[in-house]
């Protein structure tokens, strides 16, 4: 979509999006277009539930002159629009625009009494918004049917001090791009996103400056990785380890490890899934994708950060030489598994992979995704994604960071009896315990084994929140890409300074 940025016009026309203030205060250009339409605008607020509250919308159509649609963008109570919510509004108004066939909307950004943000950072904001709303996985669509497409291609965004806007939205504008990314990847079906086409896509981030390596089954099996390699071998298709770095801080600085979950589909094995709804697992890559989109985000906007990304890819399927419950598997760590349930699959991985990224790298902190257990959905829903760790710093900082752009957070505890409840009779440790109960818990105290002395660690289970079937202002439905854009402030708010 092409964004630019505006001086005021004259007289506006076409599509219009104003601002209006609690309690139906019109701000300077909803207030002269009312004035130019006789009063129309008011009217038609009276005879509706729009206060201007924030958030809120109300379309007008052929207020006056030549206005089309006249969109009005609640800005709320004095103080109340930060960064989130003015990225709200240009969701929205994305999302109205492409409900009418739309192809271009221009929003005045007047300025607002009492906002933190000046009217440039207001009107980036608006702009990223109506950009990230503005995607649509279309490209297995071959009719041509407008109302299958997205039709919003352009918005103008009218502010005092244009160059600012442009500036503000100049350091935003990588966010579109990895978001897309990732969204791309977690939408894909697994026949066409399989562990070597996703590593392939991450590989086209050494154009940015990545250096990505890929390791696959045989040097995996020369690592030791046997408990990552247990969960591909009941499929045809390759396991592999995608390995990315962006070392472009201090040389000083160890750097941060992010480690994503990468099951391109995961029909749980031996230990099938049900047959309804099991399309959903083409998703279970959502945490490699937010690690490989959030690496293309820190490469695009050049962070001054030393990160390493490191993703296991594999896919789960049951076939004659599928992995069997009961089998017992060594780890990278020399720690041994015993598989009860294959369908607990995501531990398996994350725990070589993780492994492998503290014996390589050294990292100061290790941040895992990783879309791991269903239980995690009946707890925190789709508003939140669940967070454990052996750190409360690091928890208040990636809590902080997620809040700031609206990817919420939820501590929940880790502690030496849920520990307890994975010991197995015959080896270290088995993948699941003998009931359901905690079982978020028990399934981040399987990872916590392998969590080396001294490492900062969390994880983050992203099932609720790796794919939306509503969608919300700046996300439609479908993939979301969560975690990009959290673990990318969380760096830059912690280790660019
Ligand atoms: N990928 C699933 C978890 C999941 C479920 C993600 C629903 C998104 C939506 C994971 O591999 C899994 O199967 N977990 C099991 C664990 C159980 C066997 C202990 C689960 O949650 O049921
Ligand atoms: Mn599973
Ligand atoms: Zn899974």
């Amino acid at each position: 979509m092409k964004v630019e940025f505006l001086a005021f016009p004259k007289a506006f026309s076409g599509n219009v999006a104003a601002f209006v203030a609690a309690d139906k205060q019109l701000l300077a250009t909803a207030q002269s277009i009312n004035t130019d339409a006789g009063g129309t605008v008011a009217r038609a607020i009276d005879a509706s539930r729009f206060t201007g509250a924030k958030g809120q919308s109300l379309t007008v159509l052929g207020t006056a002159g030549t206005i089309a649609r006249l969109t009005l963008l609640g800005v709320g109570k004095n103080r109340e629009l930060d960064a989130r919510g003015a990225e709200a509004l240009g969701g929205i108004l994305a999302a109205e625009a492409n409900a009418a066939g739309q192809k271009a909307v221009t929003v005045a950004v007047d300025p607002v009494k009492g906002s933190k943000l000046t009217p440039g950072q207001i009107a980036a904001r608006i702009a990223l918004g109506a950009q990230l709303r503005n995607y649509r996985f279309e490209k297995y669509k071959t009719k041509d049917k407008p109302e299958q497409k997205n039709s919003l291609e352009q918005i103008t965004v009218f502010v005092a001090g244009p160059a600012e806007a442009r500036r503000a939205h100049g350091q935003l504008e990588p966010t579109v791009d990895a978001v897309f990314f990732a969204r791309d990847l977690v939408s894909e079906p697994a026949n066409v996103l399989y562990p070597a086409e996703f590593a392939r896509r991450a590989r086209e981030l050494t154009k940015l400056g990545v250096k990505v390596e890929i390791l696959g089954e045989a040097e995996m099996k020369k690592l030791g990785m046997n408990v990552l390699l247990g969960v591909g071998q009941g499929s045809e298709r390759e396991s592999q380890l995608l390995v990315m770095r962006w070392m472009n801080g201090p040389k000083s600085q160890k750097p941060v490890a992010l480690i994503g979950k990468g099951v391109c589909f995961d029909t749980g094995g031996i230990s099938l899934k049900p047959a309804g709804g099991m399309e959903d697992m083409k998703w279970d890559m959502g945490g490699a994708g937010a690690v490989t989109g959030a690496m293309r985000l820190l490469a695009g906007r050049k962070a001054r950060a030393n990160v390493v990304g490191v993703c296991a890819l594999v896919e789960n399927m049951p076939d004659g030489n599928a992995q069997r419950p009961g089998d017992v598997v060594k780890s990278m760590s020399g720690q041994t598994v015993e598989v009860i349930n294959t369908d607990a699959e995501g531990r398996l991985i994350l725990c070589d992979a993780m492994w492998y990224a503290q014996e390589k790298f050294k990292p100061q902190a290790m941040v895992e995704l990783s879309t791991l257990t269903g239980a995690i959905i009946v707890a925190l829903g789709h508003e939140r994604a669940g967070l454990f760790s052996n750190n409360t710093q690091l928890s208040n900082k990636l809590r902080a960071a997620g809040a700031g752009i609206g990817e919420k957070l939820w501590r929940l505890p880790l502690g030496s009896k849920y520990d307890k409840m994975i010991d197995s009779e015959i080896a270290d440790m088995r993948n699941v315990t003998n009931s359901r109960d905690a079982s978020s818990i028990t399934a981040a105290q399987f990872l916590q084994r392998f969590v080396q002395e001294g490492v900062a660690w969390a994880h983050l289970d992203i099932a609720g929140m790796a794919w939306s079937s509503k969608g919300d202002s700046t996300t439609p439905k479908g993939a979301t890409a969560y975690g990009v854009r959290l673990l990318d402030t969380w760096i830059a708010d912690n280790y660019e300074k």
